[in-house]
């Protein structure tokens, strides 16, 4: 088993260094090897997913990920600008599934900008299709309008599509997680239940995407289904965030559902993901991004992190106890009053990037 590590630039090679330790403590037999990805590697090699990068994370049992960007690499064309080191991961590795957790751990309600009552024992699941959408989707480009408002005149566009076997498989991961979710709770906590967040009011894309929805919805009695339009659901995140289970929604409006969701849980810096592809391989990374502000600085959260390589041992590695005693870890962090300064609040202690990483590891026991 290997696993590739890319680190990628700003705050995240300071926190898969954490990362790394503490897999490295848990002693189990994995191989890794490290890569640029990002600026990094467009400072080395010109290009921000050199080829050895990639064929190293495709070769990988899984891969960890920091994050990628810079400011400073905003006027550069677009295919050399480090995000496209990860949209590029995730369309070669076919990494079509992305799991999104918000957990609210009691002992960070309070570092919720939401109300304690709304958020406490908050458990949803944001499952974001990963490789369609107008991410992805062609043609896309610059040109002069022929028609529209204005013709004659500069225009940009984007073309939103999803097919119907896109729709189909990311469905079925939903559903899927929903019953393994109710499973683990318990036949007292009612049954598992999907939201499917769509535009279908608006948009083609997104009525097949309903339409789709609900047709694989027939597959699973014992799952709950409802729709949601996007307007509503973002409202109802921070409105009522505990109504929700799985919540299944395409590319764009799960990139920004999810960074809403992120805040429930306290911090962004609390947010694990995974990204797995139709044979479970996977790329784990923390659902933040680089935050230059602060990069160098030792004051980055990297529990996000290290709750995404708990999620790589049990979603790729097949370990599920590792990750259950990573997972304790950080509880018992958390516990102890440990806090970096994303989640501060008085009465807890203000720790660092390495000095959180070190107490993880401690707790480890
Ligand atoms: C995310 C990020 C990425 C995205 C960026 C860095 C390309 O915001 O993973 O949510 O938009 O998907
Ligand atoms: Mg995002």
């Amino acid at each position: 088993m290997k696993i590739a590590i890319l680190p990628g630039d700003g705050i995240g090679t300071e926190i898969v260094a954490e990362a790394v330790k503490v897999l490295k403590v848990l002693d189990l037999k994995f191989e890794t090897e490290i890569a640029l990805v990002g600026g990094a590697a467009y400072e080395a090699f010109g290009h921000p997913l050199p080829d050895a990068t990639l064929k190293l994370a495709k070769e990988a049992d899984a891969v960890l990920f920091g994050a990628v960007g810079d400011w400073k690499y905003d006027t550069l064309d677009r295919p050399l600008r480090p995000e496209q080191a990860i949209l590029g991961l995730r369309k070669n590795l076919g990494l079509f599934a992305n799991f999104r957790p918000a957990i609210c751990y009691p002992q960070l309600v309070d570092a919720s900008s939401l109300k304690r009552e709304l958020v406490s024992g908050l458990d949803i699941l944001i499952i974001r299709e990963l490789t369609g959408d107008i991410y992805f989707g062609q043609p896309r480009g610059r040109r002069v309008a022929v028609d529209g408002h204005f013709p004659g005149s500069e225009e940009a566009f984007d073309t939103m599509r999803y097919s119907r076997p896109e729709i189909e498989r990311i469905a079925h991961v939903a559903f899927q997680a929903a019953r393994k979710r109710a499973t683990e709770r318990g036949p007292d906590q009612g049954p598992g239940r999907v939201t499917s967040v769509d535009k279908a009011n608006v948009l083609e894309t997104f009525q097949l995407w309903k339409d789709v929805v609900t047709e694989i919805g027939l597959q699973y009695p014992d799952v709950a289904l409802d729709h949601m339009y996007v307007d509503n659901a973002a409202m109802q995140l921070v409105k009522a965030p505990k109504k929700f289970d799985v919540v299944v929604t395409g590319n764009m409006f799960g990139d920004i559902l999810s960074d809403a969701a992120a805040m429930l849980t306290g911090s962004i810096g609390m947010l694990p993901s995974a990204s797995l592809n139709a044979k479970n391989q996977g790329l784990y990374e923390p659902s933040h991004g680089s935050a230059p502000d602060i990069a160098g600085k030792g004051v980055a959260n990297p529990l996000a992190t290290i709750l995404s390589a708990a999620m790589m041992l049990r979603f790729s590695l097949n370990q599920n106890e590792a990750a259950a005693r990573i997972e304790k870890a950080v509880d018992a962090v958390l516990s102890q009053g440990l806090r970096t300064p994303d989640i501060y609040s008085e009465g807890t202690t203000r720790v660092g990037t390495r000095e959180m990483g070190d107490a993880v590891v401690k707790a480890l026991g």
